[in-house]
């Protein structure tokens, strides 16, 4: 039996999280950081490490099946590439930062400006549809020092907490693009590696739907039972059972982790008591 070629990130932001659904969806993987590839004990799959940047040639080569990478790489080098599912971590997005110092009205103050960095096909397109012409100089890391070094007059990477920005004096003007996990397809994928690919988007949904959601029990009074049901959506509908004191029932339901500050109030201000909330580790529906 064939297996699906998983690609990860080799090191770097992603890597963590990669493995960490890998390792919720029920897939082991002997710790594999030093080396190329390791193969699942469970299931039919291979994991390869490899440099974000390469991964997706290897998919548009069907070098590997599948790959669990940014949106922003696909989005600059494989634009093409089908995106399975979105995975909802290493949120971060692509902008283009200009000195602190710098007044900036708009997008056309970049006209004739050099602009560093590692998106030169994102920035580009953004710089064409806006009519602007700039100067593109291309590096690998450590883009946001290019001002301070005299090298550009303005960065384009990717910024997440905007701590990098922050370090270096440098604001953020124009946001092109945000970004995430994704689950991306090579466009040569067999049918009976498609079977194995959906087993795993299967599985990716179970987890991803958990992890938005948690579990919440609570004692409610019998004569407000109506009022606290209506405040909890549930899967279906809660649970409801009677407890060993008289007049009183445990209410079991899930709700949206978002939702779940707003809704604790209401709850309390309608008499309910020991409220317990849990985490999901997955949910099939
Ligand atoms: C990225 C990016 C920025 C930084 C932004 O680098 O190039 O330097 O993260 O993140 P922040 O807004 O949270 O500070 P990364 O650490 O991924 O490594 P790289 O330099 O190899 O791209």
């Amino acid at each position: 039996m064939s297996k699906l070629r998983i690609a990860v990130q080799k090191s770097g932001r992603l890597n963590e999280d990669s493995m960490k659904i890998l390792k919720d969806i029920g897939i082991s993987i002997d710790n594999g950081k030093d080396q190329l590839k390791a193969s699942a004990r469970n299931f039919p799959v291979e994991v390869f490490y490899l440099r974000n940047g390469d991964i997706p040639q290897y998919l548009k080569d069907g070098v590997v099946d599948v790959a669990i990478i940014g949106e922003n790489v696909l989005i600059e080098k494989g634009k093409d590439i089908r995106i399975a599912e979105k995975l909802g971590f290493s949120t971060c997005r692509v902008c283009i930062a200009v000195p602190k110092s710098m007044g900036y009205n708009g997008i056309k103050d970049l006209e004739g400006k050099r602009i560093a960095t590692s998106y030169p096909n994102t920035v580009q397109d953004y710089l064409d549809k806006n009519g602007v012409k700039s100067n593109l100089h291309i590096i690998n890391g450590s883009v946001e020092i290019a001002p301070n070094i005299g090298l550009a007059d303005a960065i384009c990477d990717i910024v997440s907490s905007g701590s990098t920005l922050f370090k270096n004096n440098l604001k953020e003007v124009e946001t092109i693009l945000k970004s995430e996990a994704v689950l991306a397809v090579s466009p040569v994928l067999t049918e009976e590696k498609e079977a194995i690919l959906s087993k795993i988007q299967f599985r990716i949904k179970s987890v991803l739907k958990g992890r938005q959601s948690k579990y919440i029990l609570l004692n409610a009074p019998n004569d407000k039972l109506q009022d606290i049901i209506n405040v909890l959506p549930g899967m279906k509908s809660p649970t409801v059972l009677p407890l060993a004191e008289d007049g009183w029932s445990s209410v079991h339901s899930v709700i949206n982790k978002n939702e779940f500050w707003d809704v604790i109030d209401e709850l309390k201000n309608n008499g309910a008591q020991g409220i317990l909330v849990c985490p999901i580790e997955k949910m099939v529906l």
